[in-house]
């Protein structure tokens, strides 16, 4: 049985005295029992949310990582060692904003996957497709391309210690939340492509949906057979809607 979890991805959003009002709010959160929780601040906020979640089951987890797993000369980067170092214990690879903004590219974001596993982070590999992909018919192609980088590099063994998030791009930030049967779909391709390395990694790998989240939709979305949890957006800056999407895990 795979334990769900819903992580809050903060993105560019927050400052100190924001960070200490939401933080708050998740202390004063009845958490569901059995649900692995977690929230991803900007990393100039990371040292003020571990401290202020100290004692609380919310793991603290980043947006980013380095290419490099180490600390040196890399101007303006911030090593999977370092995140670790902060009380990090996972952390977000390839969200579909550094892909599209950043030009981010599978070849990078293997790399940045390795970074963290040495560095005993936890990877949230992001994967998904753009409108015009999926008015194209190449979703499961393009989802398929992007995990697929990965396993090639890494081997499939690698998913036991990571989670894989869909997320397509035309659900994040819109309000138009992908239907259970659509996202179900592409979570069940993702399972399907790791079972075909491996039955047990397929198993037990988490599969998170995001792409506007909210506790209106949650039960539903997490109801489906191969969605282990969510990646949260814009809901996760409101510590009480956080809570009920949790709850819906
Ligand atoms: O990483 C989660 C994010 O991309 C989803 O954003 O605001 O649609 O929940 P949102």
């Amino acid at each position: 049985m795979r334990r769900p979890l819903v992580a809050g991805n903060w993105k560019m959003h927050g400052t100190r005295a924001s960070v200490a009002e939401l933080i708050k709010g998740l202390r004063q959160l009845a958490l569901p029992v059995g649900v692995e929780i977690a929230v991803m601040p900007p990393s100039l906020y990371l040292h003020q949310v571990v401290m202020g979640l100290e004692g609380k089951a919310i793991a603290v987890g980043a947006q980013n990582c380095a290419v490099e797993p180490m600390q040196g000369a890399l101007t303006g980067e911030i090593a999977a060692s370092q995140l670790a170092d902060a009380g990090c214990s996972m952390v977000l690879i390839g969200h579909s904003e550094r892909r599209q903004v950043l030009g981010e590219t599978d070849a990078m974001l293997t790399r940045k996957f390795a970074a963290a596993q040495s560095c005993g982070l936890m990877p949230v590999l992001c994967v998904g497709e753009t409108l015009e992909q999926r008015e194209a018919g190449l979703t499961l192609e393009v989802v398929a391309r992007q995990l697929g980088s990965v396993i090639e590099q890494m081997g499939v063994g690698a998913f036991s210690r990571a989670v894989v998030a869909y997320e397509p791009v035309w659900a994040i930030g819109t309000g138009l939340t992908a239907s259970p049967e659509q996202a179900q779909e592409v979570h069940a391709a993702i399972r399907a492509q790791l079972r075909a390395e491996s039955a047990e990694v397929a198993r037990g790998v988490r599969i998170l949906y995001g792409g506007s989240v909210k506790a209106a939709n949650a039960v539903e979305l997490f109801g489906m057979a191969d969605i282990d949890g969510g990646l949260i957006g814009g809901a996760s800056l409101n510590a009480e809607e956080f809570g009920a999407i949790c709850r819906a895990a």
